[in-house]
């Protein structure tokens, strides 16, 4: 299928890019690079042997976006692009509903005027709020912070289009928490400023550009006190958004929920340690305060997705491990050099 994949150049989107086009699809990128970089484009050729098209521009400019549509007959949308830094989104509400709400808008309009049907939609465990723990996909939805919200609402938006227009085919695809490179070390997570999340965190520590991990609390309900997650190999997610694109095309339900998520919960210290087996020395770390808004654990049940997308995740945590270290060892700086 020809497929646009909005925010193609970012850390998921990238290497989403490279499963469709070893299976055989045929990708176009629109990215407007506010949390990613062009370097990842070269990379992407490389990994694939072909050029990817990509058009910078920003999703919410509705007549650049009606401009592709007309010029290129996609059969298809895989739509990552949008704010996703839950305490940013605290900071600046606005920005977050107008950018990830906008530019959702700006998608569905062109798709709807050249008879663009099928939509995968990149959502978030966030949905289920403070009940994440073991989530199945009919767990009512709701958000603690804009971020949560946006994602809550853009599932909302695409129900009703399908309401609507009934030839609409929408995927919406809940992930925990996406980690790990593709194993040649090429492409991988390069968070533009302090990373927010765990396993970047680690990974500059190990490269010597942060000092040491401050764990958020040992205090919490879990087994080691520490916060529990579904961390889950950005190339399972890859495959698992493959397989749904594919599903799209013969399912009669108009909107198809999905967790995409290992169903296996890991904590903070647990990963550090394997971080530590794959770095093969200690990483400096010290026990703080609780972080505002975190949950003690998260992590998916995804056997709706292994039954009806024939998709499961098959990584480990030590591959998670080996293939981040592998993209932060042989890029200090990320795609900076
Ligand atoms: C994981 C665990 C922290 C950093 C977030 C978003 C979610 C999704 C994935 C977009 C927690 C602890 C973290 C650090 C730490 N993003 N931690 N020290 O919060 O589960 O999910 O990213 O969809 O929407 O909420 O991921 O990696 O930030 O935290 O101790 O420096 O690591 O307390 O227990 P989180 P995370």
């Amino acid at each position: 299928m020809k497929v646009l994949v909005s925010g193609g150049a970012g850390y998921i989107g990238s290497h989403t890019v490279v499963r469709l086009v070893e299976a055989g699809h045929d990708v176009v990128i629109v990215d407007n690079f506010s949390n990613a970089v062009p370097a990842v484009l070269g990379r992407l050729e490389a990994l694939t042997g072909t050029a990817i098209p990509c058009h910078a521009f920003d999703l919410t400019d509705h007549d650049k976006t009606a401009h592709l549509f007309a010029a290129e007959a996609f059969e298809a949308v895989i739509h990552f692009a949008g704010y996703k830094a839950v305490g940013e989104s605290v900071a600046k509400p606005l920005d977050y509903y107008e950018n990830n709400l906008g530019s959702t808008f700006s998608l569905l309009r062109a798709m709807q005027r050249h008879d663009v049907t099928k939509l995968v939609f990149s959502s978030s465990a966030t949905v289920y709020g403070t009940d994440q723990a073991g989530a199945t996909e009919d767990r009512r939805t709701f958000a603690t912070n804009p971020y949560g919200w946006t994602k809550v609402m853009q599932e909302q938006i695409m129900r009703d289009v399908a309401v609507a227009s009934p030839e609409m085919r929408f995927a919406l695809l809940r992930y925990f928490n996406p980690v790990g490179a593709h194993p040649s070390g090429t492409i991988g997570e390069d968070p533009s400023d302090v990373p927010n999340n765990l396993m970047p965190y680690i990974a500059q520590v190990a490269v010597g550009r942060r000092e040491k991990l401050q764990v958020f609390g040992d205090d919490y309900d879990t087994p080691d006190g520490t916060g529990v997650r579904d961390y889950i190999h950005v190339a399972d997610l890859a495959a698992g958004h493959v397989a749904a694109l594919e599903a799209l095309d013969r399912t009669q339900d108009a909107v198809n929920v999905w967790n995409l998520g290992s169903g296996r919960g890991t904590s903070v210290l647990e990963l550090l340690h394997a971080f530590e087996k794959a770095v093969g020395r200690d990483l400096p770390y010290e026990i703080v305060g609780r972080r505002p808004g975190d949950v003690a654990s998260s992590y998916a049940d995804p056997a709706k997705a292994n039954a009806e997308l024939h998709w499961r995740t098959e990584k480990s945590v030590e591959d998670m491990c080996a293939d981040t270290w592998r993209w932060q060892s042989q890029n200090p700086q990320g795609y900076a050099g």
